[in-house]
């Protein structure tokens, strides 16, 4: 059946998708994604790069422009009856009734499921909240609830089912570091289910923490994806001096043409030029000038690193 369906097929696949609002404002511009079955995906970009205008599209909730969408081989949003029941997604803030409780929220959401057994529901609507660490909270009306427990609860009506593709919207908006921890173990562990995420962040750590793959927009654009590792070794570490003659050392780095210096205590660390000098030769150079070198070496470069070498800007520009 799996196999018949999708053999080989990504979980998503864009051609060319590209999305320009009425009004002129073109978000998506040619996107070509592919998210491969089984990766933890990381969609990342600033404030307005297009994230949740692509996320709408492959979820069928708007309209292309041009392009094409596929999502578990079937093409959107001609075959969204048939594709959805197979995701589960969260989207900007999930529709709550506000004088519900929590619980009975994802009682009505399961009821609305044509395929959800109702003797089972009261079951599944308890493991969701389990999954999600709203046990306690579960008989508050949803309109008393903080963000970081809406967002939880919009997390837990996606997850009543088990789904072979979770998209998510930024998952961990307004959730505290121990909402965020559990989001990741739980992402994790759909993962090892065998559940494609693909899920859109700010946050390059949290993607760096729990993503096989990741890929980089700015405004509308595709600027690279890959896997996580491939990214972030596509960056160079910075430059890292240990020394007690600090404006020695940074004088003579910049002659070297290492940019971006600053000090911290007794370590130099600079952004290494794009014609890397001898590293070697820059220790050398270091040592003549009579700087004392405790230490030196490159720190192991980071998405952030990467993310801010493509963009060549702070994550939160708007695009
Ligand atoms: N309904 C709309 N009508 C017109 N323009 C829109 C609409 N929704 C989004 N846009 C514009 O499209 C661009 C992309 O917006 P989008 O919401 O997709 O970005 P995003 O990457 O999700 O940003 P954020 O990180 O802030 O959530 C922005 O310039 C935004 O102003
Ligand atoms: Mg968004």
């Amino acid at each position: 059946m799996e196999a018949l369906s999708a053999a080989g097929e990504p979980a998503i696949a864009t051609h060319a998708l590209t999305k320009r609002y009425r009004g002129g404002q073109l978000a998506v511009d040619r996107l070509d994604l592919v998210v491969p079955r089984g990766s933890v995906f990381g969609f990342l970009g600033p404030n307005g790069s297009g994230k949740t205008t692509t996320i709408r599209m492959l979820m069928g909730l708007i309209e292309p422009t041009s392009g094409t969408a596929r999502v578990l081989g079937e093409e959107m949003p001609r075959a969204g009856r048939r594709v959805l029941p197979r995701v589960g997604a969260l989207i900007e803030g999930p529709a709550l009734y506000g004088f519900l409780t929590g619980r009975d929220n994802l009682l009505r959401f399961d009821a609305a499921d044509p395929t959800a057994d109702p003797r089972t529901r009261r079951a599944r609507v308890d493991a969701a909240l389990d999954r999600v660490g709203l046990v306690a909270a579960a008989g508050k009306k949803a309109r008393a609830y903080s963000l970081g427990m809406k967002q939880r609860l919009g997390l837990a009506a996606a997850l009543l089912q088990p789904r072979e593709l979770l998209v998510l919207d930024e998952p961990t908006n307004g959730l505290d570091p121990q909402g965020m921890r559990e989001i990741r173990t739980l992402v994790r562990g759909l993962a090892s289910e065998g559940t494609t995420v693909f899920l859109s962040s700010h946050l390059l750590d949290e993607i760096e923490q729990v993503c096989t793959h990741a890929a980089v927009m700015a405004q509308g654009r595709l600027l690279t994806q890959g896997t996580v590792a491939e990214l972030a070794s596509s960056a160079r570490g910075r430059l890292a001096v240990t020394t007690p003659d600090t404006a020695e050392a940074v004088r003579v780095l910049k002659e070297h043409g290492v940019n971006d210096l600053t000090v911290d205590d007794d370590r130099v660390t600079g952004e290494l030029p794009a014609a890397v000098p001898e590293l070697a030769e820059l220790n050398a150079a270091l040592v003549r000038a009579g700087v004392r070198v405790r230490s030196f070496g490159t720190a192991r470069a980071s998405l952030e690193d990467a993310f801010v070498a493509l963009t060549g800007e702070g994550f939160d520009v708007a695009g």
